[in-house]
């Protein structure tokens, strides 16, 4: 079919001006945007009308040519121009009515549950003295859990009664203490960690009682650590934790994978150890379980008990969360009332 040169050369024209029509009422710069794209885009009648150029009469390609290119001139201006105009404003999303300048809403923001502050600041000052944090699985092995700390085979805390069996030979790890072995077969001394985690045991719920609860574990195995050294870092323990007139006290006691073991007490924060109301007139309240590493634990774990010792620690932080927070019941850790964890 013959091109007719002028009827384009028309029709170049009233693109350009029904261009321009469009890009004075445009509202934002999607809506110029979109014209650009229509009106100039690779798709455009007007990028077709360019490629045909080359097909008019020949004598006809000059005009062409200069006719639309100033088409295209005349568009890019008027949008450029409009662009400016409106300070090259984004699109408006706000719908009619709506006032910015008004506060918002504030959503409402979850917070740490008070257990998990309680054993942060625990962790937290252990890692102020050194101490990096390990972590171990929580569906453990008889091998990790008992065997390689030195329970004997028949140990009570064994029994089915107590320990929550799972198929496959494994089980709910009942302390924290499997994470000391892990970091043992792992690593190499010196080694200096703390392990907070969930522990399970086949407890009967009452108000002091739950089967899943929580500690946080200490390992520090090296050359020469003493029994001076398991002492001077829990009073410093406590002395962070409590402040600097904490009373505590060591009373021999017996875990198999630590020898010798200790009970740690630490006086009553309210009566100092005389005994009142809210330490049930004991005076002194249980704190941790402790003691320099049992050599057949590290035979266990392939150190030499000859070159190494090591102190170990283990500490209940549901009981101290409800110490440090006055709650009468350890159920009220787990039943995500708002009432109370709110308050913290
Ligand atoms: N694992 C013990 C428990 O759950 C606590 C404990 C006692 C941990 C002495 C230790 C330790 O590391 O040395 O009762």
């Amino acid at each position: 079919m013959e091109l007719n040169p002028s009827d384009l050369f028309a029709e170049a024209q009233s693109l350009a001006s029904g261009a321009q029509d469009e890009i004075s009422s445009a509202q934002d710069t999607a809506a110029l945007e979109a014209i650009r794209v229509r009106y100039l885009g690779r798709k455009s009648r007007l990028s077709e009308l360019l490629s045909l150029i080359g097909k008019l009469p020949a004598e006809a390609r000059a005009e062409a040519g200069v006719k639309f290119n100033a088409a295209r001139q005349e568009i890019e201006q008027a949008l450029a121009t409009k662009l400016a105009e409106s300070g090259g404003k984004p699109a408006s999303t706000t719908p009619a009515g709506v006032d910015l300048t008004l506060p918002g809403i504030k959503p409402p923001l979850g917070k740490r549950h008070p257990l998990y502050r309680v054993m942060d600041e625990m962790v937290e000052i252990f890692e102020s003295l050194g101490f990096t944090v390990a972590l171990g699985p929580e569906i453990e092995d008889e091998f990790h859990n008992f065997d390689s700390l030195n329970f004997p085979p028949n140990h009570p805390s064994r029994d089915l009664q107590d320990t929550l069996y799972l198929p496959g030979g494994f089980l709910l790890r009942t302390h924290t203490s499997p994470v000391q072995v892990r970091t043992m077969l792992a690593e190499k001394p010196p080694i200096r960690i703390v392990a907070p985690g969930r522990v399970y045991r086949m407890d009967a719920i009452d108000p002091t009682h739950y089967p899943i609860f929580h500690q946080v574990e200490g390992l520090w195995v090296d050359e020469n650590v003493s029994l001076a050294d398991l002492k001077g870092l829990l009073y410093e323990f406590f002395r962070r934790l409590y402040g600097m007139s904490v009373k505590i006290r060591f009373r021999p006691s017996f875990f198999p994978f630590t020898e010798p073991s200790a009970e740690v007490d630490m006086a009553c924060l309210v009566c100092q150890g005389a005994g009142c109301e809210s330490c049930g007139q004991q005076g002194y309240l249980e704190m941790l379980g402790c003691g320099m590493v049992h050599p057949n634990v590290f035979r266990a774990v392939g150190y030499d008990a000859e070159k190494y010792t090591g102190l170990a620690f283990g500490m209940g932080v549901d009981r101290s969360t409800m110490r440090r927070y006055n709650l009468p019941d350890i159920r009220l850790l787990w039943e995500n009332d708002l009432r109370l964890l709110k308050q913290f």
